[in-house]
């Protein structure tokens, strides 16, 4: 027996009332401990998921002229996001094609020159990769500057975002995230700007991220004020599977707003009218970007693995450059920043709290409830990615 996708649009309501099956229900239980304690699952999750999958790298913005670059660290991988002179953004693998030396240590900056010189034999590239010149090698017979351009990555560009994916030969960026690609366009993102970026340091595991952020049943507890301005029970989901998961929540208040006072941090930053504008929308980009456009502005987090239980997830808030450049409207919006930096914080201690007690020798799984159902959607796309099995049926007594 299946959930009928209606009865599984709302995550507030009760299973029971909607007749959805409670037996399919109770057989969904959390991944096995192992997810997230055993090094040797996060290295196939590097293998086979980050090395796979489309990465939201940065903004456009970040790198605007030609020269100007930032490093994306990916497992022990690192890649080379570069503007080149004819105005494209370029994905290289951050190695030189002589002995392998990593080209770029900073984690921004600008080739003034535009080249890219590797700091040991001197060996120097175009922004677009090709070998430019390579020291003495002219005299070794048969060198040819055209066989040695560094190792690209695949780039892929959506609302002013930059994802890479350093497969050969990736899943067509237009079909991997064709779920979101019409979606959100009253917003005019690629026309806003950075408007303020937080940077977090975490020690829990990148999926407790991601499944903290696709479920409201902590809400209540871990976030006060925001259960107030947006109740609950009202959170629903319509992208269920694949990687884009995600859906909204409705505000309690009509011209609600997610800040201190629960009132607009802005101006509308989209076009948007009527009941569009009471809601919050909540998507995870599997598997690193969490997109969350509000009526007033749009947040994003950004994650970065850096190790089994160790991220780096940044922060960011987007508005209109107008909006960005008016020094009164941006005090009201330190309220906006305020009341996210709070939950923000919130959800993390939870996460690390988890990924301490997963360690237990006793604890190895347990049951979602009924308004974590998107989570057992989450997990299935790891196991996929990982070619894993699911695990065997599971009871509390074993
Ligand atoms: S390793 Fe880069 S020039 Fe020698
Ligand atoms: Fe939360």
């Amino acid at each position: 027996m299946k959930i009928n996708p209606d009865e599984r649009m709302s995550m507030g309501t009760s299973y029971k009332k909607r007749g959805v099956d409670y037996e399919l229900l109770a057989d969904r239980f959390t991944l096995p401990t192992e997810y997230y304690q055993s090094e040797a699952i996060y290295q196939q999750e590097i293998a086979k998921i980050f090395h796979q999958s489309w990465l939201m790298a940065c903004r456009e913005e970040e790198i605007p002229n030609p020269g100007d670059y930032i490093t994306v660290p990916v497992g022990d991988e690192s890649i080379l996001l570069v503007r080149d002179t004819e105005g494209n953004i370029r994905a290289h693998f951050n190695v030189c094609r002589h002995r392998g030396t990593r080209l770029c240590s900073m984690e921004k900056g600008s080739f003034r020159s535009h080249e890219i010189q590797c700091p040991y034999h001197a060996w120097r590239y175009h922004l677009n990769g090709n070998l430019k010149a390579a020291p003495m090698m002219k005299e070794l017979a048969g060198f040819r500057n055209e066989d040695y351009p560094l190792f690209s990555a695949h780039v892929g560009l959506w609302g002013g975002f930059v994802f890479i994916n350093l497969a050969e030969e990736p899943t067509p960026f237009e079909e991997d995230l064709r779920p979101l690609l019409g979606k959100f366009q009253a917003w005019h993102l690629p026309e806003l700007r950075i408007a303020h970026k937080i940077e977090y340091s975490l020690n829990c595991n990148w999926k407790l991220i991601i499944q903290n952020y696709q479920e409201c049943y902590h809400c209540p507890g871990v976030h006060p004020l925001l259960s107030k301005w947006t109740p609950f029970r009202g959170a629903v989901h319509d992208c269920f599977e694949g990687s884009v998961i995600g859906g909204y929540m409705e505000y309690a208040e009509k011209g609600g707003g997610m800040t201190m006072d629960g009132k607009p941090a802005s101006v509308p930053v989209c076009d948007v009218s009527g009941p569009d504008l009471q809601k919050v929308h909540y998507y995870s980009i599997y598997p690193n970007l969490l997109l969350s456009p509000h009526p007033d502005f749009v947040l994003y987090h950004r994650i970065r693995s850096l190790a089994i239980d160790k991220i780096k997830n940044d922060c960011f808030f987007l508005l209109h450059p107008d909006v960005i450049s008016d020094k009164s409207r941006m005090e009201r919006f330190q309220s906006a920043i305020e009341f996210w930096d709070m939950t923000n914080r919130q959800d993390w201690h939870v996460c690390e709290q988890m990924q301490l007690g997963l360690r237990s020798r006793r604890f190895k799984r347990g049951p979602y409830s009924g308004q974590e159902d998107i989570l057992h959607s989450i997990d299935k796309e790891v196991l996929k990615a990982l070619g894993h099995s699911p695990p065997e049926k599971f009871s509390p007594k074993s």
